[in-house]
């Protein structure tokens, strides 16, 4: 009875692995390099801070003045939303303040949502 929440985990993982190729964190931070020009992992900038970034609901930051179209998108960040956002962020969240066409290649998108997510586990979220 235990074991089959497990199997559907494992089964939703599976999904979601497949509906993306594997990204390469070491050449998504060179990738992020672009987002440093409004963001920051650890603090809020021209745009909010990227640190506990999964499972936040889009606009979660308090204190960062979000849109309204961003704080009532009704997003929670994952690898799935985080690379349909990317890829077009003004069509994804129509009204977004976020002035940024987005990350077009998919192989460049997987590595750069690789590199936020291994920064999320490392030190430079840590505090
Ligand atoms: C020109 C400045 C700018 C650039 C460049 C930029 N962003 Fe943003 N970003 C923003 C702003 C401003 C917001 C807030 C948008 C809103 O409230 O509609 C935002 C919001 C976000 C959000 C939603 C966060 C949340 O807390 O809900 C994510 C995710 C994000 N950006 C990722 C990125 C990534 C990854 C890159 C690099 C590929 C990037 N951004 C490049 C300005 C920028």
């Amino acid at each position: 009875m235990t074991r089959l929440p497990a199997a559907m985990i494992l089964g939703m993982a599976a999904t979601v692995a497949l509906a993306m190729p594997p990204g390469d964190p070491k050449a998504g931070e060179a990738i992020y390099s672009r987002c440093l020009a409004c963001h920051a992992l650890a603090y809020d900038r021209t745009g909010p801070r990227h640190c506990g970034l999964f499972g936040r609901r889009a606009g979660g930051v308090s204190g960062f003045a979000y849109s309204d179209a961003m704080r009532h998108s009704n997003i929670v960040w994952n690898e799935v939303t985080l690379n349909r956002f990317l890829a077009n962020p003004l069509k994804t969240v129509p009204g977004t303040s976020m002035g940024y066409a987005g990350v077009k290649d998919d192989k460049e998108r997987a590595d750069l949502i690789a590199y936020l997510k291994w920064a999320n586990a490392s030190e430079l979220c840590r505090k």
